[in-house]
Parts: C-alpha cells; structure tokens; sequence
C-alpha cells in the first residue's frame, strides 16, 4: 500500500491526473470526502501546510508540497522531484510610493513566512521586525503597520490591485514531490517508480 497526501486544490487535481494515468483508473474524491482508496494506494487531502506533518509522522508514505512549504517548515523529507507546476515566487515587496532598499534600517516586514524571510534578511546581516500574519499580508503595509510584506506572487494581481510592487524575488517556488525516508527505504522500488512516471508524464 501507498499512501499519498495530497494538497487541497490545483495541485492535487493535477497530481491525481497523473496518478490516474499511472493506475489506469479514474480517481475523484467523492463530495467532502477526505480519503481515496484505489487498488493498493490510498489518496488524502490535506492543506498544503500540514503535507509535511503526514508525511514526516509516516501516516502517508509520498506528498506533493510547495517548495515554500518545505523550506518554511525546514522540512527533512526526501525531495523525490520537482514538479515544476504550482509555480510562484517568494517576494519582498512594498508600496508603490514607498523606496524599497536593503540599506533601510529597522524594516518592519509582514508575513506568514517567518522563517524563510528571518534566514533571508540574516544572510545579509539586516536587523529586521517581523510581524507574523497569517493572510490577506498585503494589508498590513497599507495601513502602516509594516514596511514591507514577503509573500507569495503568483499572478502578481493582489499586489497590483492593492497598489503595492515587488521589490525583490527571494525564492522561486513550484510542487515537490516527497517522500518519507523510512517509507523510501522500505518501498524504494515503487516510490522510484512513480517518481519516474511523474518525470516521464512531465517531461521532466
Ligand atoms: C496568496 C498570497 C497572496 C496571493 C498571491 O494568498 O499570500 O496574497 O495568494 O497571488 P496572486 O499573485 O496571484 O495575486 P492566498 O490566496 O493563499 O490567501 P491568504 O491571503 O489567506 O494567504
């Protein structure tokens, strides 16, 4: 049996296609159902945020996951592969009066991404204050509560609407697939045959 934790949204749509093709069967979550069973695997969705907890506790053997995720999360899972959809970009950004520079000292930076944006603003030696949010980030420079924000970009359009402009590109993000290491030792064979046909299906 595989266990597979997938995350909530376009990402697992995209992976549940492949896996579709991979066991010659159609694969659709019924209603608010949360678990698939299909031939010896078994699918589960989740938030993108807690694949690394399924996978890292052994409860599901493989996951998909945004690189963002993974680095946030310091996360030891075994990289399997780079799925190279599911792409956006960590970023700093700021409004658009404001003059975003490294040189500012004491910046006030909103984000959910805590520790991605501290091992960021560490690397260049910058005292910084981190305000931790946990959504709608783009507010918080608006109103003054922060200088600047890191975030996640995908299409760009939240900030644009929100009258704010990317200063700097942190990080490029797309989907991983995962593994959970005592979960690839033991089913090394099958774990390395999917990734193969994930590799193979993407042109990888
Ligand atoms: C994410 C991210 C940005 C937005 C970026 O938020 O935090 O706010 O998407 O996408 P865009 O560049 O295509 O506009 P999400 O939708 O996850 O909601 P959140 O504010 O609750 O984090």
């Amino acid at each position: 049996m595989i266990r597979v934790a997938l995350p909530k949204g376009r990402n697992a749509d995209k992976t549940l296609e492949i896996f579709e093709h991979f066991l010659k069967t159609p694969l659709h979550f019924e209603d608010r159902k949360l678990i698939l069973q299909k031939d010896n695997f078994s699918f589960m969705l989740v938030r993108n945020q807690d694949v690394p907890a399924y996978v890292e506790r052994g409860v599901a053997d493989i996951g998909v996951v945004g690189l963002d995720v993974l680095e946030e999360q310091k996360s030891p899972l075994v990289r399997l592969l780079d799925l190279g959809f599911g792409k956006c970009r960590v970023c700093i950004g700021s409004p658009n009066s404001y003059a975003f520079s490294f040189a500012n000292p004491n910046l006030r930076i909103a984000t959910k991404m805590t520790n991605i944006t501290k091992a960021f603003f560490a690397k260049k030696a910058m005292s910084v204050e981190i305000i931790k949010l946990y959504g709608s980030i783009e507010l918080a420079p608006l109103v003054g509560m922060a200088d600047v924000i890191v975030d996640l970009v995908e299409t760009g359009d939240t900030m644009r609407q929100n009258n704010l402009k990317i200063d700097y590109t942190i990080m490029d993000i797309s989907a991983y697939l995962v593994a959970n290491p005592n979960s690839f030792y033991r089913q090394k064979q099958r774990i390395l045959e999917i990734q193969n046909y994930f590799k193979n299906a993407l042109n990888l």
